[in-house]
C-alpha cells in the first residue's frame, strides 16, 4: 500500500478539503477497474452478530461516507461492514466551516460537522446503485431544525425509508454537534424514543418478512449510573445491539495542543482508553444480553483486541483509518 505517500499529500490540505478529495476519488473509481489502486484482499474471519454474518470483524464507522457514495470503494478496501450516515430526513449543510481539525501530534480529530448530508432519499439512491454486497448499516439522526422533542418523528421517517436497504439500522443519539441530541440518551426521553422505534421496527418486520436489527450509538461521556440506566433501557426495549462510542467532549487528553479548545467531538487515540472503559462497564451492565460494537481510537490490532477483551463483538474505525491507512483493516482482522 502507498498510504504513507497518499497521507503526506492529503495532509498538505485542510482536513475537510482532503476528505472531499478522497471521497470524490473513491466515488468515481469505486465501480471501475481503477479501484485496483486501493483494493485489498482481506482473508475471511467470519463473525455472526445481531443475526448477521460479517466476513470480518472490522467495520467503517459512521460519518466517513455520510451519503453512501463510496460503498463500492470502501467495500473494495475489505471492510467487514460499512456504516453510512448519519443521515437525516431532509438534506442539510451542517455547521459553518471550519468544522474539522487534526490534532496531529495526538493522532486525534475534532469535528463539529453537524450532520451535513444529502438526506435519506439520496442515500437510498446510492445504495440502490451499488454493487457492494456486504453488510450496510444505516446510521440515522434528526434534522437540525427539528426540535428535539419531535426528534422521534425524524428517526421514524428514516427508519421507515431505510428499512428495505439496511442490514442494520444505527440510532445515533450521541453526536455532540446537534444541540440537545444527547438528551435522548436519558430517562423518559430514551424510553419514549426506543418504544416508538421498536414498535415500528416490529411492524416493518412483519410487513417485509425480515427483521432488520436496530443498534443504538452512545456517547463516551456518561456516568456509571447513566450507563447502567441506558443498558437497562436497551434490554427492556429489546434493542439488538449497542455501538460504543461516539466522540468525546472531554479535552483532558489533549490539553495544550493546537486546536484542543475547538468546539466539537474528539476522536482518535485520545479517545481510545475512555471508550474501552465504557465498553467494559457496559458489558458488565448488559450481562451479554445484547452485543456491543466497539469504536473509539482504534489505531492498531492491539487497540482493537482491547475492545474485544472489554466485551465488544465487532469493531469500527474512523480516525485510525485516517492516520494509519487501509492496512489497519488487515492488521486488525488478522488478530481478532
Ligand atoms: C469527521 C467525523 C465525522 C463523524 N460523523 C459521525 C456521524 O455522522 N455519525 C456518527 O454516528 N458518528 C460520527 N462520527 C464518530 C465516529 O463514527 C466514531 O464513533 C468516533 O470518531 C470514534 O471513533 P474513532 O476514534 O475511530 O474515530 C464522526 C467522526 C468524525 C471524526
Amino acid at each position: 500500500m502507498y498510504y504513507p505517500l497518499a497521507k503526506s499529500l492529503l495532509f498538505q490540505f485542510g482536513p475537510e478539503r482532503a476528505h472531499e478529495m478522497t471521497i470524490k476519488l473513491m466515488k468515481h473509481t469505486g465501480r471501475t477497474p481503477l479501484n485496483y489502486l486501493y483494493r485489498q484482499n482481506i482473508p475471511d474471519n467470519p463473525v455472526s452478530v445481531m443475526g448477521l454474518d460479517f466476513c470480518n470483524p472490522v467495520g467503517l464507522a459512521a460519518g466517513m461516507d455520510k451519503d453512501g457514495e463510496c460503498l463500492d470503494a470502501f467495500g473494495a478496501l475489505g471492510f467487514g461492514h460499512l456504516e453510512v450516515g448519519t443521515v437525516t430526513p431532509k438534506a442539510q449543510d451542517g455547521n459553518a466551516k471550519p468544522r474539522l481539525f487534526r490534532l496531529v501530534d495526538a493522532e486525534g480529530i475534532i469535528n463539529r460537522m453537524g450532520f451535513n448530508n444529502k438526506g435519506i432519499d439520496y442515500l437510498i439512491q446510492q445504495i440502490k446503485q451499488t454493487k457492494y454486497k456486504g453488510i450496510i448499516g444505516i446510521n440515522i439522526g434528526k434534522n437540525f431544525t427539528t426540535p428535539v422533542e419531535q426528534g422521534k418523528d425524524d428517526y421514524l421517517i428514516c427508519l421507515e425509508k431505510a428499512y428495505s436497504y439496511a442490514s442494520y439500522i444505527a440510532v445515533n443519539i450521541s453526536s455532540p454537534n446537534t444541540p440537545g441530541l444527547r438528551t435522548l440518551q436519558y430517562g423518559e426521553a430514551l424510553d419514549d424514543l426506543l418504544s416508538a422505534l421498536m414498535a415500528r421496527r416490529n411492524e416493518l418486520a412483519t410487513e417485509h418478512g425480515k427483521v432488520v436489527p436496530l443498534a443504538v450509538k452512545i456517547a463516551p461521556d456518561l456516568s456509571d449510573s447513566e450507563l447502567e440506566q441506558i443498558a437497562d433501557s436497551l434490554v427492556r426495549h429489546g434493542v439488538d445491539g449497542v455501538i460504543a462510542t461516539n466522540t468525546t467532549l472531554d479535552r483532558s487528553m489533549v490539553e495544550g495542543l493546537h486546536y484542543a479548545e475547538e468546539t466539537g467531538g474528539l476522536s482518535g487515540r485520545p479517545l481510545q482508553n475512555a471508550s474501552t472503559v465504557i465498553i467494559r462497564k457496559l458489558h458488565h451492565y448488559l450481562n451479554d444480553q445484547l452485543p456491543i460494537i466497539g469504536v473509539g481510537g482504534i489505531d492498531s490490532a492491539v487497540a482493537a483486541k482491547e475492545k474485544i477483551l472489554a466485551g465488544a463483538k465487532l469493531v469500527q474505525i474512523y480516525s485510525g483509518f485516517i492516520y494509519k491507512g487501509p492496512d489497519l483493516i488487515r492488521q486488525i482482522s488478522q488478530i481478532i
